[in-house]
């Protein structure tokens, strides 16, 4: 069979990236310029400095995609783009250049979301992996539980009904004067303290999450020791926040699997790299017998590959998309066919 070659590229948020992956699951290039640096001051990404920045980085991005690669672009099939959810103005950067790309290359574009995007991640880390499983989508934006029935359907089981746990991580880092992002920081000094502090765990009916109550919690704790004049014991404060966090999250997941009947795990989304989650997940996950699957960091965070991998799969069951295909700052992951 002739091999396929797909540019992803990826704009939701402060990643400007694009890669080249070969028939869905092998990345010959994943070029992701981070704009962290730039949104720090802020304590958060601020969406008109991002929109700028991704308009002066796309075209060098894509080009080093390209030549990294070791392909012509001429060999390239389609082009997938994330198209939603996310900030409208960078979604729109990405986009244009997509379309661009489709137009002069003679290619298919393939509207990607960003969900997607993060699922298939996994597509690329473990080469044999199918659908069906259960994935956890957890990044500064989301906090999804999804069943994945096949490449590119979905069904929702749970979501946040206030804030995504990333943005408790952030938030709560940004309290405590750690910076953004708050995941990564939190993570490691959650490593030397100890889960003693009894903060809430929301648990609904369903396997919805709520974490602003969460997050609320330990941000008046920290107030009130201050208050108090008691010194704060940081990495209590942060194991404690984690534990919590993680609790629910692994506890609604497995619920998931349990319940559609499905034995494999799939984290996806940026605080797929938290540690604790990675281990807890592991250990609840084997006592049933059922496998987890995560990718490494690099591709748990917003990248290109992951979009070429999804649209990929996308392309291959005819999903094509139109070249007035519109940025959507939110979009149902159930109905992806329809709006892309
Ligand atoms: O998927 P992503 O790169 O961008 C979005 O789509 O949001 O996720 C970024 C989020 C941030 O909230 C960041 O704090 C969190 O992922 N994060 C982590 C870790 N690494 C990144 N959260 C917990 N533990 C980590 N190790
Ligand atoms: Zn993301």
């Amino acid at each position: 069979m002739k091999d396929i070659y797909i540019l992803g590229i990826e704009t939701s948020c402060d990643e400007t990236s694009a890669s080249i992956v070969k028939n869905g699951r092998e990345v010959l290039s994943n070029i992701i310029s981070s704009q962290i640096d730039l949104h720090k001051e802020y304590g958060g990404v601020v969406p008109e400095i991002a929109s700028r920045k991704h308009v002066e980085l796309i075209i060098p991005v894509i080009n080093e995609a390209i030549k990294s690669s070791g392909i012509k672009k001429e060999m390239i099939s389609a082009v997938g783009v994330t198209f939603g959810p996310g900030l409208i103005g960078a979604l729109l950067v990405g986009l244009s250049a997509a379309k661009a790309m489709s137009y002069a290359l003679n290619v298919p574009l393939v509207g990607v979301h960003h969900i997607e995007g993060h699922i298939a991640a996994n597509f690329i880390e473990h080469k044999s992996l199918e659908p069906p499983f259960i994935s956890l989508v957890v990044s500064g934006g989301h906090s999804h539980i999804i069943e994945c029935t096949d490449y590119g359907e979905f069904k929702i089981h749970g979501r946040t009904r206030d804030d995504a746990v990333g943005e408790a991580y952030d938030k709560i880092a940004r309290t405590l004067g750690l910076g953004y992002p708050g995941g990564p920081v939190i993570d490691k000094i959650a490593k030397e303290g100890s889960a003693v502090i009894q903060f809430p765990r929301v648990h609904f009916e369903n396997l919805d999450f709520s974490f602003s109550g969460l997050k609320t919690a330990v941000i008046n704790y920290v107030h009130n020791e201050k208050m108090r004049g008691n010194e704060l014991n940081i990495t209590d404060v942060c194991a404690s926040f984690q534990s919590a966090a993680v609790d629910i999250l692994v506890e609604n997941t497995i619920k998931a699997a349990k319940l559609t009947g499905l034995g494999k795990i799939v984290l996806a989304g940026g605080v797929a790299s938290n540690s604790c989650l990675r281990a807890r997940m592991n250990e609840e996950a084997s006592k049933e017998g059922m496998e987890v699957y995560i990718p490494s960091p690099i591709l748990c965070t917003d990248n290109g590959a992951m979009v070429a991998s999804a649209a990929y799969f996308a392309y291959i069951k005819g999903r094509k998309s139109k070249l007035n295909l519109n940025a959507m700052a939110n979009v149902s992951l159930e109905e992806i066919a329809k709006h892309a």
